[in-house]
């Protein structure tokens, strides 16, 4: 194994600031037990003078690096050689501009953008990370990787375990995931381990697995995996003509997509590659609105890295002593105790961010909205659409902003959610079949 030293991992504690090297696999703190950073030595490291200098691998399509839509910002993510790199492909997304999303929201025409994570290899955002993560794990030599999931990290962690040749298990809440997500981690040869119980009690059991038994942790928790995350804002600025936008939205879920983003949008400033940072909102559901009521309610913050931990500490032991579970139809962001919240924070401070949180009925209709002139997306990602529909209400994001949302799964993740919204008719733009009998002149009277 040869580490390279343009890259290290730091402890997001100012009062540890524990710097470890990128050889270990470490998915907290071994000094504070805080979640750790990928940091970089940017004088050590190539980076193109400008974003736009990086169009020039579109014409590179051969090279499997500049192919992948995470691996040909390279720069940004210098942490192993190449040598190491995974892609299958990851990255080849869309940004749509969508003016019939726009109008259900109160924006002008021109101004909303769909970041379409659906057309990654596992049909969402995670493959980005993972990307990211199997590199370094198979620096370290990685055999076996474990993760929680509440379904998408599951697909993904199962596809790219297979084709690194690497063993995996993954974790998920028995009755939990929506089907689309079981039945590929199922057909990519994980082994798949059904608990009774949520994704928090998964979450907290993958880690004493991994722990106890040496496998490779493939959460956000790990550092690496939210490096490749990253991406998704840099294909976002590429797809505005390295322009960047006013606002991104985002569905909050464990917290990792708002971290890596703001992270992005940190070091690109940093190294003097855009000139102004975007705002970001992240979107709760109301049944698994723990960010949302940290923040707004009890005024949790960054404060400099100093979080106020008892607050933290008192909002779980409630949830603990009311025996809560979270609940929502987007059963992708089903989570209460997010692990990144820290990071998110950080991105909050980062981003002058704020964070909503829109009912299942909300997410329900913006969903159909968005299948019915866009792409299409599972639930969670359609919180974004029903969060920014709230925002532009409230006057925060005005009509003429340029925003992008991040659609961060396929519609076919969650089929169910989609026939039982259309068939039980559950909302405005319900769609149900309609029932005819075997007989043309009566199916001819019914088509409108
Ligand atoms: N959207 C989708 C489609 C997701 O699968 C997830 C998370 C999120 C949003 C939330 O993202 O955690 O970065 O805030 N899914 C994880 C999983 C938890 O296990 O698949 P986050």
């Amino acid at each position: 194994m040869s580490i390279t030293d343009t890259a290290f991992q730091e402890c997001i504690n100012p009062d540890c600031g524990a710097e470890f090297d990128c050889g270990q696999a470490l998915f907290k703190c071994p000094k504070c037990g805080e979640l750790l950073d990928a940091r970089y030595n940017w004088d050590r490291i190539e980076v193109p003078g400008k974003l736009s200098d990086f169009a020039a691998r579109w014409a590179n399509r051969s090279n499997r690096l500049d192919f992948s839509g995470v691996w040909r910002f390279r720069e940004l993510l210098n942490f192993c050689e190449d040598k190491y790199k995974v892609t299958i492909g990851e990255g080849q997304t869309i940004l749509q501009q969508n003016d019939a999303v726009a109008q259900y929201v109160d924006m002008k025409p021109g101004c909303l953008y769909l970041q379409y994570e659906g057309l990654n290899p596992s049909g969402s955002f995670k493959d980005n990370g993972m990307a990211a993560a199997f590199s370094h794990a198979k620096m370290v030599g990685v055999k076996s990787c474990a993760c929680a999931s509440t379904g998408n990290t599951s697909a993904s962690v199962a596809l790219y375990a297979h084709s690194c040749g690497m063993k995996c298990t993954v974790f998920i809440g028995s009755g939990r995931i929506a089907f689309g997500k079981l039945s590929q981690s199922m057909d990519y040869g994980a082994q798949t381990i059904q608990i009774r119980g949520d994704f928090d009690d998964c979450m907290r059991q993958v880690q004493d697995v991994c722990t106890k038994l040496g496998l490779y942790l493939l959460n956000s928790l790990n550092p690496f995996r939210l490096e490749g995350q990253k991406a998704i804002m840099y294909r976002i600025i590429e797809g505005l003509g390295w322009e960047v936008p006013d606002w991104i939205v985002v569905p909050g879920g464990n917290l990792g997509n708002s971290s890596a983003f703001g992270k992005a949008f940190y070091e690109l400033k940093q190294l003097g590659l855009i000139e102004r940072i975007p705002r970001m909102a992240i979107i709760n559901a109301t049944g698994a609105d723990t960010l949302t009521d940290l923040v707004n309610s009890k005024k949790l913050a960054w404060n400099n890295g100093r979080v106020n931990q008892a607050i933290i500490d008192d909002y779980y032991a409630d949830l603990t002593a009311r025996n809560f579970s979270p609940h929502t139809c987007a059963s992708a962001i089903e989570i209460s105790r997010p692990v990144n919240l820290k990071k998110c924070l950080r991105s909050i401070d980062i981003c002058n961010g704020v964070v909503r949180a829109v009912t299942d009925d909300e997410i329900r209709d913006a969903k159909a909205i968005i299948g019915k002139h866009g792409l299409g997306c599972e639930p969670a990602s359609a919180a974004t659409i029903a969060g920014l529909r709230h925002l532009r209400a409230e006057g925060i994001i005005g009509a003429d902003e340029r925003v992008a949302c991040v659609l961060t799964g396929h519609a076919l993740k969650d089929p169910n959610v989609t026939v039982n919204y259309h068939k039980q008719k559950q909302g405005k733009f319900s769609n149900p079949p309609v029932e005819a009998p075997n007989d043309l002149d009566e199916i001819i009277k019914l088509i409108r």
